[in-house]
């Protein structure tokens, strides 16, 4: 399984470097994180639902990989008489993840600890009610080993949730000739494998079940929003020059020459300028559960 895949990552290195860069790219990858979380959050109301069905009331939330802390904080909402320990190996995002915690008035119950979370967890998490992976498990180098630590760090009937984006975000209007060459670009980047080196649709499903868990659901989240939220535009103009800056061996002049369009500020049907940018991708959530006797 590769790394380099993933359009957090692909303009600024990875999260495993420690060089002078890493201030940069924790603030690149911090607001790429949170621009998504604006415009993409439903998906955590719907996964938090399929967790609280299985696990009314959890004490303890992991969030392996925990970015700027958007999984950690809404789980942190939702399950008001938890304590979530927010994992990541980026200690920049961490201390997001603590300041965030105590603007929320949450910082009681939200704990940050600094772990590189390629093979394990911390040997000191223990009796885990529910675990959380969102869009990270693509950047683990040994996923399997890490999703072995999970399964015996949770209590027997706890809850595993691991969301992955299938469909990246498209913004223009699909019947319009950008929207086609939106499209294009799309499929792109698809080809390249994404998240990790899927061709298409990841599944981590067998990956989970390897580790001894029992998947309860595989669900589609798509986003489909016609009328998106403000940050949309910020949102568009990031996650398009990223694509700009990882295509430019693959798209065609044409294209390239159209999406710098779409970036320049002073164009008139530039993104920045338009009032008809849509939303639509999709992620994949499964739900999964270490059984009550294994
Ligand atoms: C794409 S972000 C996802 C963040 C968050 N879960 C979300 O959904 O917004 C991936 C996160 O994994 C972290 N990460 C990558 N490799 C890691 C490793 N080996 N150990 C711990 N964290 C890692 C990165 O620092 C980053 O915060």
């Amino acid at each position: 399984m590769t790394h380099s895949h993933d359009t957090h990552h692909h303009t600024h290195g990875h999260g495993h470097t420690h060089g002078h860069g890493d201030h940069h790219d924790a603030e690149t990858m911090a607001t790429a994180l949170d621009l998504d979380a604006a415009v993409n959050g439903h998906y955590l109301d719907e996964v938090s639902d399929l967790i609280a069905a299985l696990v009314p009331e959890p004490r303890t939330i992991i969030d392996l990989g925990s970015g700027t802390g958007t999984g950690t904080l809404a789980l942190a909402r939702r399950f008001t008489s938890s304590q979530v320990i927010a994992l990541d190996n980026s200690t920049d995002l961490l201390e997001r993840v603590a300041r965030a915690a105590q603007q929320a008035g949450l910082d009681g119950r939200v704990r940050t600890v600094p772990a590189d979370l390629d093979s394990a967890l911390p040997d000191d998490i223990t009796d885990v009610d529910v675990a959380w992976a969102s869009s990270t498990l693509h950047h683990f180098a040994d996923a399997q080993a890490l999703l072995l630590s999970t399964f015996r760090a949770l209590r027997p009937g706890g809850v595993l949730a691991v969301v992955e984006i299938e469909r990246p975000p498209t913004f223009l209007p699909r019947h319009s000739a950008e929207g086609e060459m939106e499209q294009r670009l799309h499929e792109a980047i698809l080809g390249r494998g994404w998240n990790g080196g899927w061709n298409g649709r990841p599944d981590w499903a067998p990956t989970i079940t390897a580790a001894g868990f029992e998947i309860v659901e595989t669900r589609d989240i798509p986003t489909d929003l016609a009328n998106p939220p403000a940050a949309t535009t910020d949102y568009a103009v990031e996650w398009l020059s990223r694509v700009r800056a990882g295509l430019t061996d693959v798209a065609s002049a044409d294209d390239l020459a159209a999406v710098d369009r779409l970036l320049h500020d002073d164009n008139p049907a530039s993104l920045r300028r338009r009032d008809d940018l849509v939303v639509r991708s999709s992620r994949i959530a499964w739900i999964a559960r270490r059984p009550e006797i294994s």
